[in-house]
């Protein structure tokens, strides 16, 4: 089992979840966040943090989000852990508004 970051965290990132997260479970993209699966202890600190509610647990995840278990497990392979609060992104608060972000997603830097 464990916590799975979703859609409303794409270009926003608060980054309000990692600050509370007793483990190494966070992995940072350019304008997403992931949870290592191997990683994460269940302990759902994380999910009340988050102000677009963008994370749940696997057996609750609402069915538009299912492709997002493999997203969270394959991606925290690549990105770097982090462990700091930082700024959110440009925007966030626009774009938290903002409906079917997957096409957003950037899973490499471009700068
Ligand atoms: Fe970290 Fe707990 Fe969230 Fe898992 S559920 S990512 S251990 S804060
Ligand atoms: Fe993303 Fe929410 Fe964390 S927007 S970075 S999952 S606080």
């Amino acid at each position: 089992m464990t916590y799975v970051v979703t859609e409303p965290c794409i270009k926003c990132k608060y980054t309000d979840c990692v600050a509370v997260c007793p483990v190494d479970a966070f992995h940072v993209g350019p304008n997403f966040m992931v949870i290592d699966p191997g990683e994460c202890i269940d302990c759902s600190l994380c999910v009340a943090e988050c102000p677009v509610s963008a994370i749940f647990n696997e057996p609750d995840l609402p069915v538009e989000y299912a492709r997002y278990v493999a997203l969270n497990a394959e991606l925290s392979r690549t990105w770097p852990l982090t462990k700091d609060k930082g700024e959110p992104l440009v925007d966030a608060d626009r774009w938290s508004e903002v409906k079917e972000k997957l096409q957003y997603l950037e899973t490499v830097e471009t700068v």
